[in-house]
């Protein structure tokens, strides 16, 4: 189904890599949830985006864009907000996601500097596409730094309280499942 539309619309999500798998597998339990919130940062034309609008038909779909023409795209459902995902304020009067998905800049420091932003407004899913983008060692960095950054974190000595689950799907996605029971930072 989800190889279907990222063809359909054209996303490289599905042209160019093969994510449409790992989404199905990453998705399935959220799909039916009523009132599901999914922000996508990186728009484009918006390809990705329509892609959810199917997906997803009763959810809210929000985009955030550095480039503001993406805010002028037309959706069905979607809105687009013009900003910086390494940004804190970009996300400040966004609220929380049930899914967030980083297909941004691909940058290692920008993407670390993006989930900070995100993390905390997770619920339950969140990704980071393309984490080989500029070679594997930009991998090794954000998956540090975000090993770090949870430790660091108030309210538990270990990642994995707070994350049940994370993987990096054949070298290049990176999936963060937030454990339900142990709250949210
Ligand atoms: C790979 S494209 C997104 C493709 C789209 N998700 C799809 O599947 O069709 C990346 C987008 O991220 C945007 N971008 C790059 N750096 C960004 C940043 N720091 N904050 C927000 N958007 C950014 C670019 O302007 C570009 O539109």
């Amino acid at each position: 189904m989800l190889a279907e539309l990222f063809r359909q619309f054209g996303t490289d999500k599905e042209t160019w890599h093969r994510y449409s798998h790992v989404y199905e597998w990453l998705l399935a339990d959220l799909r039916d949830k009523p009132d599901l919130r999914l922000l996508e940062v990186g728009v484009r034309e918006g390809r990705s985006i329509r892609a959810w609008e199917k997906y997803f038909p009763q959810a809210e779909i929000v985009g955030v864009d550095v480039d503001p023409a993406c805010a002028s795209i037309e959706f069905k459902r979607a809105r687009v907000v013009t900003g910086d995902s390494t940004k804190p304020e970009t996300f400040e009067m966004l609220g929380m996601f049930d899914v967030v998905i980083d297909d941004g800049s691909h940058n290692a420091r920008d993407q670390f500097a993006t989930w900070r932003n995100v993390w905390p407004r997770t619920r339950s899913l969140c990704v980071i596409e393309d984490v080989a983008f500029h070679g594997r060692k930009d991998q090794f960095f954000l998956m540090d730094n975000i090993y770090n950054e949870l430790k660091r974190s108030a309210e538990t000595a270990h990642p994995n309280r707070i994350v049940s689950h994370w993987t990096i799907f054949a070298g290049e996605l990176v999936a963060m499942k937030r454990n339900p029971d142990a709250g949210g930072r």
